[in-house]
């Protein structure tokens, strides 16, 4: 990996990741609307902007050119396919080869395995409803992205976030391949972390073609899942390794 692409870059997610990206060594170049180009000031001199919105296949297409990996930010905003239009032009313009990585929320759903709380549907459902009618976010059109996604035959990770918050880094977040999976009850990640997760998927190919639903490591069902695996009678935290599959 040499040189990514982050689209969204100005965004709180988009913003860790380039930092993330820089302090690997990577050459950045991110991908943002005119307006929120001064969001990324304290990037200013170490990497290129391209500023456009990321549904607009001519930006894209000259700011994935040469890039080795691709980070999108599929966000649901306005209600002119912004993040089906995003996600298909990163489909189309990225580099054969190029690992594309992509962000979204639990609500996408991969196939039959994933297993969602009356509450959860339901929130999803009135919030979906709600969007609609004041025209200001299109949740329908992040599953459309999913979709396009998963039937891509492209080098793609779709990592699928909990409920974000903010503060320092607690490590890698732990995975699971479906929505339900006990581990991931606690339905909580740093934004920092989803970041790094989104980062370190770029060079494993465990997760090519797979749709990490992630949580924090240390948030309470992730360390019980790290504690049912330890040997009876091993000392430790119960702090899962990092990046362990559960
Ligand atoms: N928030 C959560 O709790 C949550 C939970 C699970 C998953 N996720 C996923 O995490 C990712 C980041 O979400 P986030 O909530 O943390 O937000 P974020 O990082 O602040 O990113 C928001 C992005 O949306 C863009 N945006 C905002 N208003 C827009 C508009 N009217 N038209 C076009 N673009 C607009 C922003 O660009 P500008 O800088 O130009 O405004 C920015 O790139 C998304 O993929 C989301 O699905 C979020």
């Amino acid at each position: 990996m040499r040189k990514v692409c982050v689209i969204g870059a100005s965004g709180k997610l988009g913003r860790y990741m380039v930092r993330h990206a820089l302090d690997r060594g990577y050459e950045v170049v991110g991908v943002c609307r005119e307006r929120s180009v001064p969001k990324l000031a304290e990037f200013a001199d170490r990497i290129t902007i391209v500023p456009g919105p990321t549904n607009d296949r001519e930006v894209i297409r000259r700011a994935v050119a040469g890039c080795d990996g691709v980070l999108t930010v599929l966000a649901p905003w306005g209600v002119r396919q912004y993040s089906s239009g995003t996600a298909q032009a990163v489909l189309d313009h990225a580099e054969p080869d190029a690992r594309l990585v992509f962000s979204c929320g639990w609500h996408v759903a991969r196939d039959e395995g994933d297993r969602y709380s009356w509450t959860f549907r339901a929130t999803v459902r009135v919030v979906t409803l709600l969007a609609r009618l004041v025209r200001a976010v299109e949740i329908d059109d992040q599953l459309e992205a999913g979709r396009r996604i998963f039937a891509s035959d492209r080098r793609w990770t779709l990592v699928r976030g909990s409920d974000l918050e903010e503060g320092e880094s607690q490590g890698l977040p732990v995975w699971s391949r479906h929505v339900g999976d006990p581990v991931l009850e606690s339905n909580l990640t740093r934004r920092v972390d989803f970041a790094l997760f989104m980062v370190e998927a770029l060079t494993d190919d465990t997760l090519v073609r797979e749709a990490p639903a992630i949580v924090g490591c240390r948030a309470p069902s992730a360390l019980a899942h790290a504690q049912s695996r330890r040997p009876p009678g091993l000392p430790g935290d119960g702090a899962p390794a990092s990046g362990e599959n559960p």
